[in-house]
């Protein structure tokens, strides 16, 4: 809008305002009410051509007729055929408008445009409303189509859930295709979370530091979801980080299923989901029964080839790193159905980084559980920047689990009742002091009882748990010798693995 456009319509306002009702304009045709007439609009005056004769006209525009707003058609000039001018007090219509010119020059005009100008004025804004509509449209349907894209992605990407999620599809089918497709960790994250959110929960199977086990259902099949409390993320994420660890599956390390964390709004799940083993914990399995020799052999020697995979760092791209376990103890081990053990609860362990010699995260000096601590992680002499002093004191724990798995082995008709290591020496939930008293300053460890020796088994047994028990640990054992010497043994014992 121009200034004199503005103008005008003030002007326009004005006179309505000042007036009311009540404008009074000279009027050419109006002989019944003397040439003068009453508007609530303007006054108007126009001079124009009519077959070549010169033609004045004064009439009133009502307010209804001045459209649009500050340019009424009715008080427009055309160059060289019109010029009119509409104005807005008493009788201002009595002026003698100008012939019309070709240059259009009379400044009193209400409006000075030519066609060009009106055509601009009429097209530029039809031709931009034209566009900004063109650009929603384009807008409108690129969302559309990007969200139906991510949709498909989600719900349907036939590389994704799709192969991996088939109706038919059981949970061995499921961890059979991810170790033939190559990737050494893991499920693929989303198929962790899907399997996760279909878990129907039946039972609490067992407590441990962080929260509860249960055991679940999952297309028929029993998986175990220990489930952490919200406070305990940190250590849900490192064991879910652990297990995830590439080539870390093993016969003899608890099977990896997923890891969930589901926010329902005021708190978080979190889960991970794991293999279920009915038997439940070594510990369980030794209170309920009593073991044979083959039996005995059996628990032992899986045990070792579970902890000497766990502790072995293997080379290469398809390698894994060292890990060492620092919570060994025969709850956190498993029992399964055909009698070998799996190593559970890997939320204490640690990572050898070889290339810098590091650990991959800050150990703290004691963790674990304080009777099945080796003499040096009682008595803080344990060098932790060495990464086979963890491995050193894994052994030592191992030695403790054989001892009890050995008193309940049933040799000749004879078998112990099930104890806990050190249950004749401190009380049950016993303090740091109270273990490193017994086990580093009186350097006593559990009974190997004599007759033992009457059995090779048991004898060899027995020789391997002193060997673990050492107070140096640098001089014990390693999982993979324990790993050979048991598995010479179950040959000569005629032992099926
Ligand atoms: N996969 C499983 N199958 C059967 N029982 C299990 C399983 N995982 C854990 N449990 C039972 O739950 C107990 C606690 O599990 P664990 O992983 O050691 O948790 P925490 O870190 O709380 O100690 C175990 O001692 C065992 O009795
Ligand atoms: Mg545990």
């Amino acid at each position: 809008m121009s200034l004199k456009e503005i103008a005008l319509t003030l002007l326009a306002l004005f006179g309505l305002v000042a007036v009311g009702n009540a404008l009074r304009c000279n009027c050419t045709n109006c002989e019944k009410t003397s040439y003068e007439c009453e508007t609530d609009g303007a006054c108007m005056a126009s001079t124009y051509f009519n077959q070549g004769k010169e033609q004045h006209v004064r009439i009133c525009i009502d307010r209804d007729n001045l459209v649009p707003p500050g340019q009424p058609f009715y008080c427009l000039s055309a160059e060289g055929l019109l010029n009119t001018h509409c104005c807005y007090v008493d009788y201002c219509n009595s002026i003698e408008v100008p012939v019309p010119t070709k240059e259009g020059d009379w400044s009193g005009s209400a409006s000075s445009w030519g066609p060009v100008e009106l055509v601009a004025v009429i097209a530029g804004p039809v031709f931009l409303l034209c566009v900004l509509l063109m650009v929603g449209v384009f807008l409108f349907q690129y969302h559309q189509r990007a969200y139906s894209h991510r949709q498909r992605l989600e719900v349907e990407d036939p590389s994704c859930d799709h192969l991996y999620l088939a109706k038919d599809k059981t949970l061995q089918d499921l961890i059979y295709d991810m170790s033939t497709s190559g990737s050494g960790s893991g499920l693929p994250l989303f198929v962790q979370r899907t399997v996760a959110r279909t878990i129907v929960l039946q039972e609490i199977i067992g407590k441990g530091r962080f929260g509860e086990v249960w055991r679940g259902k999952w297309r028929g099949g029993d998986v175990a979801v220990k489930i952490f409390s919200s406070r305990e993320e940190r250590s849900w994420f490192r064991e879910a980080e652990i297990y995830q660890t590439i080539m870390l599956r093993h016969e003899n390390i608890l099977g990896f299923i997923a890891a969930d964390n589901k926010d329902n709004g005021t708190w978080t799940q979190l889960w991970l989901v794991s293999d279920y083993h009915e038997h439940g914990s070594l510990f369980d399995y030794l209170n309920r029964y009593s073991v044979t020799i083959e039996g005995m052999i059996k628990l032992a020697l899986s045990a070792a080839s579970g902890l000497a995979h766990l502790h072995m760092e293997i080379l290469g791209t398809q390698g894994k790193p060292g890990i060492a376990h620092r919570d060994l103890k025969s709850k956190n081990i498993l029992v399964k159905k055909n009698g070998m053990c799996a190593i559970a609860d890997l939320g204490l362990a640690v990572r050898h980084e070889s290339i810098t010699d590091t650990i991959d995260i800050a150990p703290n000096q004691r963790v674990g559980t304080k009777r099945y601590m080796a003499p040096e992680v009682l008595d803080e002499t344990i060098n932790m920047k060495h990464f086979d002093s963890f491995k050193c004191a894994d052994i030592y724990a191992l030695g403790l689990v054989y001892w009890e798995i050995a008193r309940r082995c049933n040799a000749g008709g004879i078998h112990e009742e099930y104890q806990l290591p050190y249950y004749d020496l401190v009380p049950s939930d016993p303090a740091i002091e109270e273990m490193r008293k017994v086990v580093c300053d009186q350097k006593l460890r559990p009974n190997v009882p004599n007759w033992w020796q009457s059995y090779e088994s048991l004898r060899v047994m027995g020789k391997i748990m002193r060997e673990c028990w050492y107070a140096n640990g640098a001089a014990r054992l390693t999982a993979l010798r324990i790993k050979k010497t048991l598995s010479q043994l179950s040959v000569e014992e005629d032992v099926k693995m």
